[in-house]
């Protein structure tokens, strides 16, 4: 593995071994022990849209492993001027020891990818989210204690969260029923993905309720993503219904827990009573960014690697 670019390219063995790393690097700092294992080393960190959790756990992840973490803003560097990316690949290899990028297109991440000689990261395309959703696993394994035979289910837009929920759910052995309005539907290649999977169940329905009967997690993101704001309006319409509320977590399992992303939209996606109900598990979940991203690090840049 030189890079992580979509959950589609890992095998289950390394998405748990990426877990496991990242539960010993959350017990590493929370127990003060060193965990320097990237002396002297620097992430350049390209960001084409806005961040708060990606930026900031990188950054501090960086520095906690013993490196340093360059934020690169496409605006105020070349990339804004329209340096070709396999320009940028091979100038960034030169002084760095690894990429992040959070940008629009994934085709533009696999040919930086190509280009770099270092790892390159995925931070969030329009077509996937893979850190966050091992951070997602990392949450729902520490909360109950196995993956394997649980059930997700995801209520809303079928974007880049959906995308990479559905494959890193089912690739560990949970079952994924998603509920998504009409012309919403999850990526193509995700579907196909899902289609093949034999180990575990997948269901596309347009019934929020359906999806949710007997969930152990449930998941939601923003009805418009970065990049999608001028369709605000046409969204807000389309996903009238799909909303994670009380109703809704009253089908769900006994302890069912609800993960989002972050940043919610209380009365669009989520109500407030929901969300507060199950906040701890949410900033968890938004911790275990910092960690699941450091064990991620350690493995595409550290020693391990060679
Ligand atoms: N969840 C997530 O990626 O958050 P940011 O957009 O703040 O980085
Ligand atoms: N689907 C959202 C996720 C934000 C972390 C977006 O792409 O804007």
């Amino acid at each position: 593995m030189k890079d992580l670019l979509k959950l589609l390219d890992l095998s289950k063995e390394e998405i748990i071994h990426i877990l496991n790393v990242g539960d010993q690097m959350k017990y590493n700092q929370k127990h003060g022990l060193t965990h320097n294992y990237l002396q002297g080393k620097t992430l350049a960190m390209i960001f084409e849209k806005n961040s708060t959790r990606t930026r900031v756990s990188f950054e501090t992840g960086m520095y906690q492993l013993g490196g340093h973490a360059l934020f690169l803003s496409s605006k105020e560097s070349q990339i804004g001027r329209g340096e070709p990316v396999e320009d940028t690949a091979r100038v960034l290899s030169r002084y760095c020891d690894g990429i992040m990028i959070r940008t629009y297109s994934q085709e533009e991440v696999e040919k930086l990818a190509e280009y770099a000689d270092i790892p390159v990261i995925n931070g969030l395309t329009d077509f996937a989210h893979p850190c966050q959703v091992l951070a997602d696993l990392m949450t729902i394994r520490e909360h109950q204690s196995k993956l394997e035979g649980l059930n997700m289910c995801f209520i809303g837009d079928g974007n880049n969260m959906v995308n990479s929920l559905i494959v890193g759910c089912l690739k560990v052995g949970m079952n994924v029923s998603v509920a998504c309005p009409e012309g919403y539907d999850p990526h193509p290649d995700v579907m196909e993905f899902a289609k093949s999977v034999t180990d575990a169940t997948f269901t596309l329905t347009r019934d929020p309720m359906e999806a949710a009967k007997g969930a152990d997690v449930v998941f939601t993101d923003v009805w418009a993503s970065m990049g999608q704001e001028e369709e605000t309006a046409k969204r807000k319409a389309a996903f009238q219904g799909y909303q994670v509320n009380e109703a809704l977590m009253k089908v769900t399992n006994p302890g069912c827990m609800v993960q989002h992303c972050l940043p919610a939209h209380r009365g669009e996606e989520i109500t407030a009573e929901v969300f507060e109900a199950h906040a701890g598990e949410i900033f968890d979940e938004a911790e275990n960014r910092l960690h699941a991203q450091k064990a991620v690090l350690y493995l595409l840049m550290g020693e391990e690697k060679k």
